[in-house]
Protein backbone atom coordinates (compact mmCIF):
# COMPACT_ATOMS: atom_id res chain seq x y z
CA UNK A 1 0.00 0.00 0.00
CA UNK A 2 1.06 3.57 -0.72
CA UNK A 3 1.03 6.58 1.60
CA UNK A 4 0.87 9.60 -0.05
CA UNK A 5 1.45 13.25 1.51
CA UNK A 6 0.28 16.11 -0.44
CA UNK A 7 1.50 19.60 0.20
CA UNK A 8 -1.08 21.69 2.46
CA UNK A 9 -3.20 24.09 0.19
CA UNK A 10 -4.76 26.01 3.08
CA UNK A 11 -4.29 29.63 3.59
CA UNK A 12 -2.00 29.89 6.95
CA UNK A 13 -0.15 26.52 6.49
CA UNK A 14 2.96 25.90 6.70
CA UNK A 15 2.68 22.31 8.25
CA UNK A 16 3.35 18.63 6.88
CA UNK A 17 1.86 15.50 7.80
CA UNK A 18 5.04 13.34 7.28
CA UNK A 19 8.74 13.97 8.02
CA UNK A 20 11.63 11.86 7.45
CA UNK A 21 11.59 10.43 10.96
CA UNK A 22 7.76 9.46 10.64
CA UNK A 23 8.42 7.79 7.58
CA UNK A 24 11.03 5.57 9.20
CA UNK A 25 8.69 5.12 11.97
CA UNK A 26 5.91 4.11 9.50
CA UNK A 27 8.19 1.75 6.91
CA UNK A 28 8.45 -1.22 9.49
CA UNK A 29 4.68 -1.38 8.49
CA UNK A 30 5.54 -2.66 4.97
CA UNK A 31 4.27 0.56 3.29
CA UNK A 32 5.70 2.70 0.59
CA UNK A 33 5.71 6.35 0.71
CA UNK A 34 5.07 9.32 -1.98
CA UNK A 35 5.70 13.01 -0.81
CA UNK A 36 4.71 15.79 -3.43
CA UNK A 37 7.54 17.93 -4.33
CA UNK A 38 7.75 20.66 -1.93
CA UNK A 39 5.12 19.33 0.42
CA UNK A 40 7.92 19.85 3.56
CA UNK A 41 9.74 23.06 2.37
CA UNK A 42 7.06 25.43 4.75
CA UNK A 43 8.51 22.76 7.81
CA UNK A 44 12.01 23.22 6.50
CA UNK A 45 12.19 19.65 4.80
CA UNK A 46 13.65 19.58 1.45
CA UNK A 47 12.37 16.48 -1.00
CA UNK A 48 16.20 15.38 -0.99
CA UNK A 49 15.41 14.92 2.91
CA UNK A 50 11.97 12.43 2.21
CA UNK A 51 14.84 10.49 -0.90
CA UNK A 52 16.67 9.77 2.10
CA UNK A 53 14.24 8.45 4.20
CA UNK A 54 12.88 6.15 1.54
CA UNK A 55 9.67 7.98 -0.17
CA UNK A 56 9.72 8.90 -3.96
CA UNK A 57 8.73 12.27 -4.93
CA UNK A 58 5.69 12.89 -7.49
CA UNK A 59 5.82 16.45 -9.19
CA UNK A 60 2.30 17.30 -8.91
CA UNK A 61 -1.10 16.62 -6.36
CA UNK A 62 -3.54 15.24 -9.13
CA UNK A 63 -0.84 12.10 -9.68
CA UNK A 64 0.28 11.82 -5.68
CA UNK A 65 -3.96 11.53 -4.99
CA UNK A 66 -4.19 8.91 -8.03
CA UNK A 67 -1.73 6.49 -6.66
CA UNK A 68 -2.45 6.61 -2.64
CA UNK A 69 -4.08 4.16 -0.74
CA UNK A 70 -4.00 6.31 2.53
CA UNK A 71 -3.53 9.93 2.56
CA UNK A 72 -1.98 11.79 5.55
CA UNK A 73 -2.47 15.43 5.38
CA UNK A 74 -2.82 17.95 8.48
CA UNK A 75 -5.50 21.01 7.75
CA UNK A 76 -8.97 19.80 6.68
CA UNK A 77 -9.21 19.51 2.60
CA UNK A 78 -11.08 21.82 0.98
CA UNK A 79 -14.32 21.95 -0.12
CA UNK A 80 -15.46 22.09 -3.76
CA UNK A 81 -16.45 25.39 -3.20
CA UNK A 82 -13.56 26.31 -0.98
CA UNK A 83 -11.25 25.57 -4.06
CA UNK A 84 -12.85 26.79 -7.18
CA UNK A 85 -15.40 24.25 -7.98
CA UNK A 86 -13.11 20.77 -7.43
CA UNK A 87 -12.97 19.27 -4.07
CA UNK A 88 -9.00 19.40 -3.08
CA UNK A 89 -9.27 14.94 -2.72
CA UNK A 90 -11.40 14.43 -5.76
CA UNK A 91 -8.48 12.65 -7.35
CA UNK A 92 -8.64 10.05 -4.39
CA UNK A 93 -9.52 6.37 -5.44
CA UNK A 94 -12.56 4.68 -3.69
CA UNK A 95 -11.73 3.53 -1.00
CA UNK A 96 -8.74 5.35 -0.20
CA UNK A 97 -8.16 6.09 3.91
CA UNK A 98 -8.09 9.82 5.29
CA UNK A 99 -6.39 10.42 8.21
CA UNK A 100 -6.11 14.15 8.77
CA UNK A 101 -7.97 16.94 11.11
CA UNK A 102 -11.14 17.08 9.43
CA UNK A 103 -13.15 19.75 12.00
CA UNK A 104 -15.96 17.76 11.36
CA UNK A 105 -18.74 19.38 13.98
CA UNK A 106 -17.93 22.79 11.51
CA UNK A 107 -17.98 20.84 8.61
CA UNK A 108 -20.91 18.39 8.81
CA UNK A 109 -21.33 18.32 4.85
CA UNK A 110 -17.69 17.48 4.28
CA UNK A 111 -18.46 14.36 5.99
CA UNK A 112 -20.81 13.24 3.93
CA UNK A 113 -19.14 14.26 0.87
CA UNK A 114 -15.79 12.11 2.02
CA UNK A 115 -18.66 9.25 2.61
CA UNK A 116 -20.18 9.53 -0.79
CA UNK A 117 -16.79 9.54 -2.33
CA UNK A 118 -16.70 6.73 -0.41
CA UNK A 119 -13.39 7.46 1.21
CA UNK A 120 -12.40 5.72 4.97
CA UNK A 121 -12.04 9.18 6.76
CA UNK A 122 -10.20 9.41 10.74
CA UNK A 123 -10.26 12.23 12.22
CA UNK A 124 -7.53 12.86 14.39
CA UNK A 125 -9.15 15.35 16.93
CA UNK A 126 -11.72 12.82 18.29
CA UNK A 127 -9.14 10.13 18.87
CA UNK A 128 -10.18 9.71 22.61
CA UNK A 129 -7.96 10.96 25.44
CA UNK A 130 -6.95 7.91 27.04
CA UNK A 131 -3.76 6.39 28.03
CA UNK A 132 -3.64 4.13 24.81
CA UNK A 133 -3.60 7.06 22.58
CA UNK A 134 -1.32 9.46 24.05
CA UNK A 135 0.95 9.31 21.80
CA UNK A 136 -1.59 9.82 19.06
CA UNK A 137 -3.35 12.99 20.60
CA UNK A 138 -2.64 15.60 17.89
CA UNK A 139 -4.82 18.00 19.85
CA UNK A 140 -2.10 18.19 22.79
CA UNK A 141 0.48 17.69 20.33
CA UNK A 142 -0.68 21.00 18.71
CA UNK A 143 -2.14 22.56 21.84
CA UNK A 144 1.19 22.90 23.34
CA UNK A 145 3.29 24.35 21.30
CA UNK A 146 0.37 26.89 20.35
CA UNK A 147 0.27 27.90 23.87
CA UNK A 148 3.79 28.70 23.88
CA UNK A 149 3.72 30.94 20.40
CA UNK A 150 1.11 32.46 22.15
CA UNK A 151 3.36 34.06 24.84
CA UNK A 152 6.21 34.70 22.58
CA UNK A 153 3.86 36.38 19.80
CA UNK A 154 2.61 38.53 23.20
CA UNK A 155 5.85 39.06 24.68
CA UNK A 156 6.67 40.32 20.84
CA UNK A 157 3.75 43.10 20.77
CA UNK A 158 3.97 44.04 23.70
CA UNK A 159 6.11 47.17 24.54
CA UNK A 160 7.47 46.40 27.91
CA UNK A 161 9.71 43.49 29.43
CA UNK A 162 8.31 40.23 30.54
CA UNK A 163 10.52 40.14 33.62
CA UNK A 164 11.67 42.06 36.51
CA UNK A 165 14.42 44.09 35.67
CA UNK A 166 16.25 46.34 38.73
CA UNK A 167 18.85 48.36 36.70
CA UNK A 168 20.35 51.77 37.48
CA UNK A 169 18.14 54.01 35.44
CA UNK A 170 15.01 52.44 37.51
CA UNK A 171 12.79 49.17 38.34
CA UNK A 172 10.90 47.90 35.32
CA UNK A 173 8.41 45.81 36.99
CA UNK A 174 7.14 42.11 35.78
CA UNK A 175 4.00 41.71 33.18
CA UNK A 176 0.97 40.59 34.74
CA UNK A 177 -0.03 37.74 32.57
CA UNK A 178 -3.25 36.06 32.87
CA UNK A 179 -4.12 32.65 30.95
CA UNK A 180 -7.99 31.92 30.41
CA UNK A 181 -8.54 28.22 29.90
CA UNK A 182 -6.32 26.08 31.43
CA UNK A 183 -5.95 22.94 29.54
CA UNK A 184 -2.96 22.08 27.50
CA UNK A 185 -2.17 25.36 25.77
CA UNK A 186 -3.12 27.33 29.02
CA UNK A 187 -0.70 25.28 30.65
CA UNK A 188 2.29 26.10 28.71
CA UNK A 189 1.26 29.49 28.28
CA UNK A 190 1.25 29.77 32.23
CA UNK A 191 4.73 27.62 31.98
CA UNK A 192 6.42 29.81 28.92
CA UNK A 193 5.19 32.79 30.84
CA UNK A 194 6.65 32.28 33.90
CA UNK A 195 9.82 30.95 32.70
CA UNK A 196 10.35 34.37 31.13
CA UNK A 197 9.25 36.31 34.53
CA UNK A 198 6.54 37.10 34.11
CA UNK A 199 3.43 37.25 37.08
CA UNK A 200 0.45 34.92 36.42
CA UNK A 201 -2.84 34.06 36.86
CA UNK A 202 -5.07 32.16 35.13
CA UNK A 203 -8.93 30.60 34.88
CA UNK A 204 -10.64 27.60 33.84
CA UNK A 205 -14.29 26.40 34.71
CA UNK A 206 -12.76 23.14 35.60
CA UNK A 207 -11.65 22.58 39.64
CA UNK A 208 -9.35 20.02 38.31
CA UNK A 209 -7.29 22.56 36.88
CA UNK A 210 -6.30 24.46 40.13
CA UNK A 211 -4.04 21.79 41.48
CA UNK A 212 -2.17 21.96 37.97
CA UNK A 213 -2.05 25.93 37.51
CA UNK A 214 -0.75 25.97 41.40
CA UNK A 215 2.04 23.62 40.61
CA UNK A 216 3.11 25.94 37.98
CA UNK A 217 3.64 28.80 40.06
CA UNK A 218 0.33 30.48 38.73
CA UNK A 219 -2.55 31.85 41.07
CA UNK A 220 -5.67 30.33 40.09
CA UNK A 221 -8.80 32.48 39.64
CA UNK A 222 -11.86 30.79 40.15
CA UNK A 223 -15.59 30.85 40.40
CA UNK A 224 -16.20 28.13 43.33
CA UNK A 225 -19.72 26.67 43.03
CA UNK A 226 -21.67 23.87 43.03
CA UNK A 227 -21.60 24.25 39.26
CA UNK A 228 -18.12 24.95 38.71
CA UNK A 229 -17.59 21.24 40.57
CA UNK A 230 -19.62 19.35 38.19
CA UNK A 231 -18.59 21.39 35.04
CA UNK A 232 -15.93 18.35 33.85
CA UNK A 233 -17.46 15.81 31.05
CA UNK A 234 -16.24 12.34 31.81
CA UNK A 235 -13.96 12.95 28.92
CA UNK A 236 -12.01 15.76 31.08
CA UNK A 237 -13.74 18.22 29.00
CA UNK A 238 -15.24 21.83 30.08
CA UNK A 239 -19.23 21.90 29.74
CA UNK A 240 -20.81 25.18 28.44
CA UNK A 241 -21.85 26.55 31.68
CA UNK A 242 -25.43 28.48 32.80
CA UNK A 243 -25.63 32.48 32.29
CA UNK A 244 -26.04 32.62 36.27
CA UNK A 245 -22.23 31.21 36.14
CA UNK A 246 -21.44 33.05 33.51
CA UNK A 247 -22.41 36.16 35.24
CA UNK A 248 -20.27 35.60 38.25
CA UNK A 249 -17.38 34.62 36.06
CA UNK A 250 -17.44 37.74 33.99
CA UNK A 251 -17.60 40.20 37.43
CA UNK A 252 -14.64 37.63 38.59
CA UNK A 253 -12.68 38.01 35.40
CA UNK A 254 -13.84 41.96 34.91
CA UNK A 255 -12.29 42.46 38.57
CA UNK A 256 -9.01 40.40 37.55
CA UNK A 257 -8.21 41.86 34.18
CA UNK A 258 -7.82 45.74 34.26
CA UNK A 259 -4.71 45.06 36.51
CA UNK A 260 -3.45 42.78 33.71
CA UNK A 261 -1.15 43.36 31.11
CA UNK A 262 -1.23 40.30 29.19
CA UNK A 263 -4.37 38.47 28.41
CA UNK A 264 -3.47 34.93 26.76
CA UNK A 265 -7.01 33.33 26.13
CA UNK A 266 -7.50 29.67 25.01
CA UNK A 267 -10.94 28.50 26.66
CA UNK A 268 -12.81 26.01 24.21
CA UNK A 269 -15.61 23.49 24.16
CA UNK A 270 -15.58 20.47 22.25
CA UNK A 271 -18.02 20.73 19.33
CA UNK A 272 -19.20 24.01 20.45
CA UNK A 273 -18.16 27.87 19.84
CA UNK A 274 -15.70 29.20 22.23
CA UNK A 275 -17.08 30.93 25.36
CA UNK A 276 -17.18 34.61 25.72
CA UNK A 277 -14.96 35.63 28.65
CA UNK A 278 -13.35 38.95 27.72
CA UNK A 279 -15.94 41.71 26.68
CA UNK A 280 -15.29 44.93 24.55
CA UNK A 281 -16.09 46.89 28.14
CA UNK A 282 -13.01 44.55 30.08
CA UNK A 283 -10.71 45.43 27.21
CA UNK A 284 -11.34 48.86 27.85
CA UNK A 285 -10.16 48.74 31.36
CA UNK A 286 -7.37 47.72 30.69
CA UNK A 287 -3.86 50.24 30.64
CA UNK A 288 -2.78 51.33 27.18
CA UNK A 289 -0.57 49.15 25.70
CA UNK A 290 -1.94 45.95 26.85
CA UNK A 291 -2.23 42.93 24.73
CA UNK A 292 -4.77 40.17 24.38
CA UNK A 293 -3.88 37.00 22.15
CA UNK A 294 -7.13 35.13 21.38
CA UNK A 295 -6.11 31.41 20.80
CA UNK A 296 -9.66 30.62 20.05
CA UNK A 297 -10.05 32.83 17.56
CA UNK A 298 -10.61 30.42 14.84
CA UNK A 299 -13.70 28.91 17.15
CA UNK A 300 -15.40 32.33 17.25
CA UNK A 301 -12.76 34.02 19.99
CA UNK A 302 -12.91 33.87 23.67
CA UNK A 303 -12.18 38.12 23.36
CA UNK A 304 -14.91 40.14 21.93
CA UNK A 305 -13.36 41.77 18.41
CA UNK A 306 -10.41 39.40 17.76
CA UNK A 307 -10.61 38.85 14.03
CA UNK A 308 -8.61 35.14 12.43
CA UNK A 309 -5.52 36.61 10.63
CA UNK A 310 -5.52 40.53 12.73
CA UNK A 311 -4.12 42.60 15.11
CA UNK A 312 -6.88 44.45 15.80
CA UNK A 313 -6.37 47.78 18.05
CA UNK A 314 -9.19 48.70 20.32
CA UNK A 315 -8.99 51.14 23.26
CA UNK A 316 -5.42 51.33 22.89
CA UNK A 317 -5.20 47.43 23.48
CA UNK A 318 -4.04 45.04 20.77
CA UNK A 319 -5.87 42.23 20.43
CA UNK A 320 -3.79 39.25 18.42
CA UNK A 321 -6.13 36.87 16.88
CA UNK A 322 -3.40 35.15 14.80
CA UNK A 323 -4.41 31.99 12.60
CA UNK A 324 -3.59 28.70 12.35
CA UNK A 325 -1.19 29.15 15.71
CA UNK A 326 0.29 25.80 15.63
CA UNK A 327 1.71 26.44 11.72
CA UNK A 328 3.41 29.35 12.93
CA UNK A 329 6.05 26.67 15.16
CA UNK A 330 5.83 24.64 11.52
CA UNK A 331 9.01 22.47 12.29
CA UNK A 332 8.12 21.55 15.78
CA UNK A 333 4.61 20.85 15.27
CA UNK A 334 5.24 19.25 11.84
CA UNK A 335 7.64 16.75 13.89
CA UNK A 336 5.28 16.04 16.81
CA UNK A 337 2.13 15.55 14.47
CA UNK A 338 4.02 13.30 11.90
CA UNK A 339 4.54 11.35 15.10
CA UNK A 340 0.95 11.39 16.14
CA UNK A 341 0.56 9.88 12.39
CA UNK A 342 2.46 7.17 12.59
CA UNK A 343 1.77 5.97 15.65
CA UNK A 344 -2.19 6.31 14.60
CA UNK A 345 -1.37 4.08 11.55
CA UNK A 346 0.16 1.24 13.48
CA UNK A 347 -3.45 0.70 14.22
CA UNK A 348 -5.14 0.82 11.04
CA UNK A 349 -2.27 -1.12 8.87
CA UNK A 350 -1.16 -4.71 10.30
CA UNK A 351 2.51 -6.55 9.71
CA UNK A 352 2.09 -7.49 6.61
CA UNK A 353 1.28 -3.78 5.37
CA UNK A 354 -2.23 -4.19 4.74
CA UNK A 355 -5.50 -2.27 6.06
CA UNK A 356 -6.90 -3.50 9.24
CA UNK A 357 -9.31 -1.46 10.49
CA UNK A 358 -11.04 -3.05 13.46
CA UNK A 359 -14.52 -1.41 14.28
CA UNK A 360 -14.80 -2.10 17.96
CA UNK A 361 -11.63 -0.55 18.86
CA UNK A 362 -12.34 2.53 21.14
CA UNK A 363 -9.87 4.92 19.30
CA UNK A 364 -11.17 3.31 16.14
CA UNK A 365 -14.93 3.99 16.82
CA UNK A 366 -13.65 6.96 18.88
CA UNK A 367 -12.04 9.01 15.24
CA UNK A 368 -13.69 7.04 11.99
CA UNK A 369 -16.21 8.83 10.64
CA UNK A 370 -17.07 7.65 6.95
CA UNK A 371 -16.14 3.81 5.45
CA UNK A 372 -17.89 2.18 2.49
CA UNK A 373 -19.51 5.09 1.48
CA UNK A 374 -21.44 5.26 4.91
CA UNK A 375 -21.42 7.95 7.68
CA UNK A 376 -20.54 5.36 10.84
CA UNK A 377 -19.20 7.67 13.29
CA UNK A 378 -22.66 7.89 15.75
CA UNK A 379 -22.40 11.95 16.20
CA UNK A 380 -22.62 12.53 12.32
CA UNK A 381 -24.88 9.95 11.12
CA UNK A 382 -27.84 12.23 9.24
P1 LIG B 1 -9.79 22.47 25.37
O1 LIG B 1 -8.85 22.89 24.29
O2 LIG B 1 -11.08 21.82 25.02
O3 LIG B 1 -10.13 23.77 26.27
C1 LIG B 1 -9.11 24.55 26.84
C2 LIG B 1 -9.45 24.87 28.27
O4 LIG B 1 -10.51 25.84 28.31
C3 LIG B 1 -9.95 23.70 29.11
O5 LIG B 1 -9.13 23.57 30.25
C4 LIG B 1 -11.37 24.09 29.47
O6 LIG B 1 -11.75 23.61 30.75
C5 LIG B 1 -11.27 25.60 29.46
N1 LIG B 1 -12.56 26.28 29.38
C6 LIG B 1 -13.67 25.94 28.68
N2 LIG B 1 -14.67 26.81 28.90
C7 LIG B 1 -14.19 27.75 29.76
C8 LIG B 1 -14.72 28.91 30.36
N3 LIG B 1 -15.99 29.27 30.12
N4 LIG B 1 -13.95 29.63 31.18
C9 LIG B 1 -12.67 29.26 31.43
N5 LIG B 1 -12.09 28.17 30.89
C10 LIG B 1 -12.83 27.42 30.07
O7 LIG B 1 -9.03 21.59 26.43
P2 LIG B 1 -7.76 20.67 26.24
O8 LIG B 1 -6.55 21.46 26.35
O9 LIG B 1 -7.96 19.87 25.02
O10 LIG B 1 -7.87 19.74 27.53
C11 LIG B 1 -9.12 19.14 27.88
C12 LIG B 1 -8.96 18.13 28.96
O11 LIG B 1 -8.32 16.98 28.47
C13 LIG B 1 -8.17 18.58 30.16
O12 LIG B 1 -8.84 18.06 31.29
C14 LIG B 1 -6.86 17.91 29.98
O13 LIG B 1 -6.18 17.72 31.20
C15 LIG B 1 -7.30 16.61 29.37
N6 LIG B 1 -6.27 15.94 28.62
C16 LIG B 1 -6.09 14.58 28.81
C17 LIG B 1 -5.14 13.91 28.12
C18 LIG B 1 -4.98 12.44 28.32
O14 LIG B 1 -4.27 11.84 27.60
N7 LIG B 1 -5.62 11.85 29.26
C19 LIG B 1 -4.27 14.58 27.17
C20 LIG B 1 -4.55 15.97 27.02
C21 LIG B 1 -5.53 16.61 27.72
Amino acid sequence: MKVGIPKERRAFEARVAATPDSIKRMKPLGLSFAVEAGAGLSAAIPDQAFVDAGAEIVADTASLLAQSDILLKVGRPLTAAENGGTAELAGLKQGAVVVSQLDPYRNKEQVASLAAQGLTAFAMELVPRITRAQAMDVLSSQANLAGYKAVIDAAEQFGRAFPMMMTAAGTVAPAKVLVMGAGVAGLQAIATARRLGAVVSATDVRLAAKEQVESLGATFVFVDDEEARQAETSGGYAKEMSDAYKAKQAALIAETIKKMDVVICTALIPGRPAPRLVSDAMVASMKPGSVVIDLAVENGGNCEGSAVGQIVQAHGVKIVGYANVPSRLAVDASALYARNLAEFLKLIVAKDGTLSIDPADEIIKGSLLTREGQIVHPNFAT
